[in-house]
């Protein structure tokens, strides 16, 4: 069952009621300031950083649901209804809302009354606009009152919610004629304060929560909008609101447009004050002069929709199959862009307030985006390597209004150094820029031992060489990629942190997983160092490289598929010798897709086993059979109930890796079968199960042992929105980026057809024709570019060349 449907020609995916099974939601803004925005107009804004400067208020786990936003109520009589229907939830006569490329626009209709709001941020001012069409299209004259409505946040997110005896006592606003200023804390250490404005004369106002409310009442029915009458309050304490009340004559017929700004701003520490408490509004002055008239709006709008138009022309692709068009050239782009922006901090499941940025998240998320923005891949790089530590390790996560490490959850998480590997090789691939590598940069943020970036590279990978276990495996530490599996924790006592308690540098167990990036990024690593001239170093590497793949053939192979880890007594995980927990996805999907065991024939073997025994209807479950008790050797993964999260649910995360492993041993089916289950395009058929946003990746669905198998979990903010695009884009079409140039090598499923993709690459335009006259899944029989016969299958890259066109024949 379907909520809505893709509207591929605006880029848009259209929600045709408001009633979805779980809040459907969309990410406003590109660079600092960012808003969340649902189907029902809910959502929160917030300046780089969701939990230290978040402008507006939310209540995640409250009743109702997905409540708090930026809501307009139209009082029309005795009638009060909202254009995104809640929080009155009044009856709508119509109602959509499309969200698009950095934009939502909510469509509505009550009594004769149409109502439009147009949200977005513009593309370089930090500030968010609603704009608001208000139209009559009855034949009677309408005597509306429009009022608008957010939630002040006290800036930091965290101590908003929980430090009450403070907080109801610190709120602070000026009200002068259209612009309430939020000001709270302003007096003392902060210089920043936020607006909302309206580009019209006001009839009214209210900043005072309860004053606008009621008591005991909630926004679902505020009593100055029953009145018809704001109470013009002004907060001194306790929850600062914003609300405008603006009275609307509208003949039948007529249209009234009103622009509402909500923006952040911020004076110079030594100047912030007009005169003694009154805030200093040079800056509000100028970021609402810009917004002033629907022609600023659509000006604006346009720069916004321009400015996607550019990004999504970098790689783009035609093909018989909608539904993979539709991902690749729109969705799935997309949501690289909102994780890497993003990392895991701020969603509908995501707090903002519990996460930073990510070490290994962020460097997978720029496996995805590299090809849209690579300067600010670049800088992202730099911040990311400027929190490692000095022997190679990493801080987990950092903070990104400040860019340093969290000591919070501190470090030891031993795949995170060799993920760094990961995201600068891919920069240096899609760039050919290697001064990158001559960087220097800070370890811990301190500039006095900064080094090569090549240097830091080379502290990462040695990092794993330099701790290994027993079986001469990388030890994991407090986890590898799986944060769950946490085998130094041993925690008995609910509440500990399963990745903070306990030891980090367990002497023993031991990670299959980490072993299989070590293989795949060790190799890259041996690149990078060649590209710099220093093949000696590369030799080093290449060697090592091949002690672990030995080492994975030794101890890592079970018999019909890869072992996942050792535990802290040596004793195999995901094995057939396990009750519980015999067979795991990432050891397996990792360890093929970096050739381990390909021309020995394991990796097919343990590809099969993954097929056998790990598919379900909606991908391929992390691990069977699931956990069905707790194991403190184990930690977290075994917490979860069976087919949720770690404990065999479908991390669609890693359902790429076995894809791109299939890809490797060369069975289009089975990768694009792979692709299909848990890809939003296919899944949007099934929405009343799967329940989250068909347009974009999950990080979890529930697997075959759950109580609602197929029901999907934390959406967007989840590396599988660039693995997967890395997967379609560079293995199932197959167009690579490696240091030489583009190599085009796809592994498509039977019948997928003749395809064309266009794709930028430094700075040059490639136009590949992908013919399959023979329908075979793998193999390039020829290559022809601008019409002459090149052998091989990578496009040699001209300095200066700016067209190519490429002509590849399958066979
Ligand atoms: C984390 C990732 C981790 C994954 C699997 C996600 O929530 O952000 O870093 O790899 O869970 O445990």
């Amino acid at each position: 069952m379907k909520f809505g449907y893709f509207d591929d020609a605006n880029r848009e995916y259209v929600i045709t009621t408001p009633k979805t099974p779980l809040p459907w939601i969309n990410y406003l803004g590109c660079n600092d300031f960012f808003s969340l925005v649902s189907n029902t107009c809910g959502g929160y804004s917030f300046y780089k950083d969701a939990k230290l400067l978040r402008l507006t208020r939310y209540r995640y786990n409250n009743v109702p649901a997905d409540n708090n936003g930026k809501y307009y109520y139209i009082k029309d009589g005795d009638t009060v209804w909202n254009i995104g229907w809640q929080p009155s939830k009044t009856v709508l006569d119509s109602y959509e809302c499309r969200h698009g490329m950095g934009y939502s626009r909510f469509t509505s209709a009550k009594n004769g009354v149409k109502a439009e709001n147009l949200a977005f941020v513009p593309m370089n001012d930090t500030c968010e606009i609603n704009r608001v069409i208000l139209t009559n299209e009855s034949d009677t004259k309408k005597e509306l009152s429009l009022f608008s409505y957010v939630e002040w946040c006290l800036w930091n997110a965290d101590d908003d919610s929980r430090n009450f005896q403070r907080n109801f006592s610190t709120g602070e606003v000026e009200v002068i004629d259209s612009t309430i200023y939020h000001k709270t804390e302003y007096r003392e250490r902060r210089n920043h304060y936020a607006v909302f404005s309206v580009n019209s004369p006001i009839d009214g106002f209210d900043t005072q929560r309860e004053s606008f409310l009621g008591a005991y009442r909630d926004n679902s029915n505020p009593e100055a909008v029953e009145n018809g009458k704001c109470t013009d309050s002004v907060a001194h304490g306790w929850s600062p609101v914003a609300v405008h009340q603006i009275n609307v004559t509208l003949e039948p017929g007529e249209s009234k447009s009103f622009i509402f700004v909500l923006g952040y701003c911020e004076n110079p520490v030594d100047d912030k004050w007009e005169s003694k408490n009154v805030i200093k509004k040079t800056p509000s002055d100028k970021l609402l002069a810009k917004y002033k008239t629907d022609d600023d709006v659509d000006k604006a709008f346009k720069e916004l929709k321009d400015y996607w138009t550019g990004l999504l022309s970098i790689f783009t692709l035609e093909s018989n199959n909608d539904k993979v068009n539709r991902m690749v050239n729109i969705w799935n782009q997309y949501q690289c862009m909102v994780t890497f922006n993003m990392s895991r901090s701020a969603s509908y499941y995501e707090s903002g307030i519990g996460r930073g940025m990510g070490f290994r998240d962020s460097n997978q998320d720029l496996l995805g985006f590299v090809h849209l923005i690579p300067e600010r891949a670049r800088e992202r790089i730099i911040d990311i390597a400027s929190t490692q530590f000095r022997n190679g390790s990493a801080y987990h996560q950092y903070q990104p209004l400040t860019k340093r490490g969290n000591s919070d959850i501190g470090s030891g998480f031993n795949d995170d150094p060799l993920w760094l590997i990961a995201g600068v090789s891919a920069y240096v691939r899609e760039t050919g820029d290697i001064s990158i590598l001559k960087e220097n940069v800070p370890y811990d943020n301190d500039m006095s031992v900064a080094t090569t970036l090549m240097e830091h590279l080379k502290r990462s990978f040695d990092f794993t060489v330099n701790n290994k276990g027993p079986h001469g495996l990388p030890l994991i530490g407090r986890a590898d990629w799986n944060d769950c599996l946490n085998l130094n924790c041993f925690s008995e006592h609910p509440g500990e942190s399963f990745q903070c308690f306990g030891p980090s540098e367990g002497p023993v167990a031991e990670s299959v997983f980490i072993a299989g990036m070590f293989v795949k990024y060790g190799e890259e690593y041996a690149q990078l160092a060649e590209l710099l001239g220093d093949d000696a170093e590369a030799k080093r590497a290449r060697k090592e490289v091949k002690i672990m793949y030995d080492a994975v053939l030794k101890d890592g192979w079970d018999g019909d598929w890869f072992v996942r880890a050792y535990d802290a007594y040596s004793n195999k995980i995901g094995s057939k010798e396990c009750e519980e927990g015999k067979i795991f996805i990432e050891s397996n999907g990792f360890c093929s897709l970096a050739g381990i065991g390909v021309k020995e024939g394991l990796a097919k073997k343990a590809l099969d086993s993954v097929k056998e025994h790990l598919d379900c209807e909606y991908g391929v479950m992390i691990l069977q059979p699931a956990y069905t008790v707790y194991h403190l050797e184990l930690g977290e993964i075994t917490s979860y109930p069976p087919g949720y999260k770690e404990n065999a649910g479908i991390f669609c995360h890693n359902n790429p890796w076995v894809s791109i492993a299939e890809t490797v041993i060369g069975r289009g089916d089975r990768a694009f079968e792979i692709y299909k289950k848990t890809c939003p395009a296919y899944t949007e058929e099934i929405s009343e199960i799967h329940k989250t946003e068909p347009y974009v990746y999950c990080q979890m669905v529930a697997g075959a042992d759950a109580y609602i198998p197929g029901e999907g979990k934390n959406s967007w903010l989840t590396g599988t929105a660039a693995w997967t695009f890395c997967n379609i884009s560079q293995y199932i079409l197959g167009v690579y980026p490696t240091h030489k140039g583009l190599r085009v090598d796809p592994c498509v499923p039977h019948g997928f057809g003749d395809f064309k993709i266009t794709r930028k690459f430094r700075g040059a335009t490639y136009t590949i024709n992908v013919k399959n006259p023979s329908d075979v899944e793998k193999g390039v029989k020829a290559m022809t570019v601008d019409g002459k016969k090149v052998s091989g299958n990578v496009i040699p890259y001209e300095e200066g060349k700016k067209e190519y066109a490429v002509e590849i024949v399958m066979g």
